[in-house]
Formats: structure tokens, C-alpha cells, sequence
């Protein structure tokens, strides 16, 4: 069994240049919440000037439609980002930071010790509210702007957030950098340096088209969490060449045929997928929508 988070409504949307109207927002994740995700990231609490689309962010969390059972969560960069969160009944937060110096300023525009005293205080509020909080590593795989980045540096951080009770610690390809055996690598020795009780989910985007190669090679490594996005929409507006997340549905497609259970059942992921194209008003990169499921057979060629 494996755990697929859905991220479109957040990571996905975040970058769309034409804003998404909060009713078609909303229709998105209630329609995600009938796919069976074990939890959806509807929104972030960030500033409106920072990432405009995605300024409806009460509005949102206000109309959906809770199923019980979803975990519905947000991405909060700051204090203040976390208290708009906790105040719109946020079941998770997702909170945020760049392993890369460079990235963490251009993103949240902190430096990363402000970055980190300032998440090490919302785990800290998290924990008083009674609401687990994540943390998400931005550019574990690479910076568009500084290159590779140490090992050391994502231990180090990892290792104190877990520390400080983060519920969970998050590996983010940001720009699609990551490769499988550095995946691999990544990921077998966080698992053995974090408590069982501080899980790893793997964010990745297919920048580079290797995002489900990074994905086998991470499960292959006891790797069971994964972030993906419906149509593979997505990317950080604040990182160059940014593009989309690991698509949902060719996540949940591969590992069907691997016959590992993602809880989420693909026909109707798919007809989400399907309406992708009107919201966003553009094509999606989705080779599955275009090719659908292996075993969807054509007629045969008439005499
Ligand atoms: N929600 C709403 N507004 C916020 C906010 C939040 N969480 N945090 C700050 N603001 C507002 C401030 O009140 C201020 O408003 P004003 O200009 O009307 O007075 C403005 O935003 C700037 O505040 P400041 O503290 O100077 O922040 P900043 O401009 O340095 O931006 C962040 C810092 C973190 C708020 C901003 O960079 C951000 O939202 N980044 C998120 C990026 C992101 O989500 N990237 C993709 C996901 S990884
Ligand atoms: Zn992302």
C-alpha cells in the first residue's frame, strides 16, 4: 500500500497565469475527494501578491465539500500564512522551506535561518493547535540557481525539523532535477537517519521526464508516500523553468499495473483529469489522458 497526495489544487494551480474562478476550485476538490486520496493540498496561505492565483484561499477551504476520511491540508510559508490556515480548519499544514539558500529567498524571501527559525516556531504552534505539521524541502535535488546541494545540508534539516515533532518531511524536486539513483541514494539514507514516526514523502515534477522513473526507483527503496498532480499541472512560479508535478494518474496508473495499491481508483481520476483542459484553458501534459490505461483496447482495423 502506498500513500498518493494530491497536490494539483495547490502546486498545480499556483502557477497558472489565468485565475482559476473559486467555484471551479472548489468543483476540482470535490471532485478529488470521490478518487479516494488518502489527503488533498487545496490551497496555500501565502501572500496574495506573491501568488495571486491562489488568493481565494479561505474562500476555498470555506466551500468545499469534506469527505470524512480525506485529510484536507494547505502550504503555509510563515506564522502568519499558518494562524489564516488553522483559522480555515486546515486538518495538516504543509509548511515550506529551500534546502538552497538562493531558493529560499527567492521563494519565501527569508533567509534560510529565518526560514527555519520561523517554521521551528509554527511546529511549535502546530503542536499547541493539535494539527500536524509537515515540512516540505525544496530543492533536496538540485537548484536551478546554485546546482547540486549537499547531502549534509538536507540531513541536517530534516533531522532537526523531525526533532521539533514535524509529522512528516516531504523531499521536493522542485525543478525536476532529481535522477534515480540519486533518489535511491536520497532516500535510503534519510529513512535510516529519521524515527519511524517522521514518514518521507517524495515530491517530484517531470521537468526532465524522470519523475516516474524517480518514483519506482524511491518505492524500490521502501519509499511509500508520494506527491502527484492531476494532469501533471504545476511548478514553483519563483524557481526558472519551472514545470509540472509527476501526474497523478500516471502515478496511480503504474504502480495499478505493479499491482500496488494506491487507494485511488483510476476511472474517475481520470474524468477529472478530463476537465483539466477547460480550466486551465490549455493542454495538459498528460500522456495517460491522451493514451489512456495500457489495457484500453481499440477496434480492430476493418477489411
Ligand atoms: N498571507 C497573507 N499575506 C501575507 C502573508 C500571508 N501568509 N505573509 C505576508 N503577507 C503580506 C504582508 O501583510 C504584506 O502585506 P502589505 O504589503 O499589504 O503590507 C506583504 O504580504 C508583504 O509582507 P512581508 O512580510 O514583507 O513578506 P514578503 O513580501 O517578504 O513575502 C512571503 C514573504 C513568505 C509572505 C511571500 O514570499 C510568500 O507568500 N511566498 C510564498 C511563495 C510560494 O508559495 N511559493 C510556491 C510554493 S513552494
Ligand atoms: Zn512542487
Amino acid at each position: 500500500m502506498i500513500e498518493i497526495n494530491e497536490v494539483g489544487p495547490r502546486d498545480g494551480l499556483q502557477i497558472e497565469p489565468a485565475f482559476v474562478a473559486t467555484d471551479d476550485k472548489v468543483a476540482l476538490v470535490d471532485a478529488l475527494s470521490g478518487c479516494g486520496f488518502a489527503r488533498i493540498e487545496v490551497t496555500s496561505f501565502t501572500s496574495a501578491r506573491a501568488i495571486p492565483a491562489l488568493a481565494d484561499a479561505e474562500a476555498v477551504m470555506q466551500r468545499i465539500r469534506r469527505r470524512p476520511g480525506v485529510v484536507y491540508t494547505c502550504l503555509v510559508p510563515n506564522l502568519r500564512g499558518m494562524e489564516r490556515a488553522l483559522d480555515s480548519g486546515a486538518d495538516e499544514l504543509n509548511l515550506v522551506m529551500s534546502v538552497s539558500e538562493t531558493h529560499n529567498q527567492a521563494n519565501l524571501r527569508m533567509t534560510r535561518e529565518q526560514s527555519t527559525s520561523q517554521l521551528l516556531a509554527m511546529l511549535e504552534r502546530a503542536g499547541q493547535a493539535g494539527v500536524p505539521g509537515n515540512v516540505s524541502l525544496s530543492t533536496t535535488f538540485g537548484c536551478p540557481f546554485e546546482g547540486d546541494i549537499a547531502l549534509s545540508e538536507v540531513e541536517r534539516l530534516a533531522r532537526l525539523f523531525a526533532s521539533a515533532g514535524a509529522a512528516g518531511i516531504t523531499l521536493c524536486d522542485t525543478t525536476g532535477m532529481a535522477y534515480p539513483t540519486q533518489v535511491a541514494d536520497l532516500a535510503a539514507s534519510l529513512a535510516a537517519l529519521l524515527p519511524a514516526s517522521t514518514p518521507l514523502t517524495l515530491h517530484l515534477h517531470n521537468t526532465r521526464g524522470m519523475a516516474l522513473a524517480n518514483a519506482l526507483a524511491a518505492w524500490q527503496v521502501g519509499m511509500r508516500r508520494f506527491d502527484g498532480a492531476v494532469g501533471g499541472l504545476g511548478g514553483c512560479p519563483y524557481a526558472p523553468g519551472a514545470s509540472g508535478n509527476a501526474s497523478t494518474e500516471e502515478l496511480v496508473h503504474m504502480f495499478d499495473c505493479m499491482g500496488v495499491d494506491t487507494g485511488v481508483s483510476l476511472a474517475p481520476l481520470l474524468e477529472v483529469v478530463a476537465t483539466l483542459p477547460r480550466l486551465v484553458a490549455r493542454e495538459v501534459p498528460s500522456q495517460l489522458l491522451a493514451a489512456g490505461p495500457r489495457l484500453r483496447t481499440h477496434p480492430a482495423p476493418g477489411r
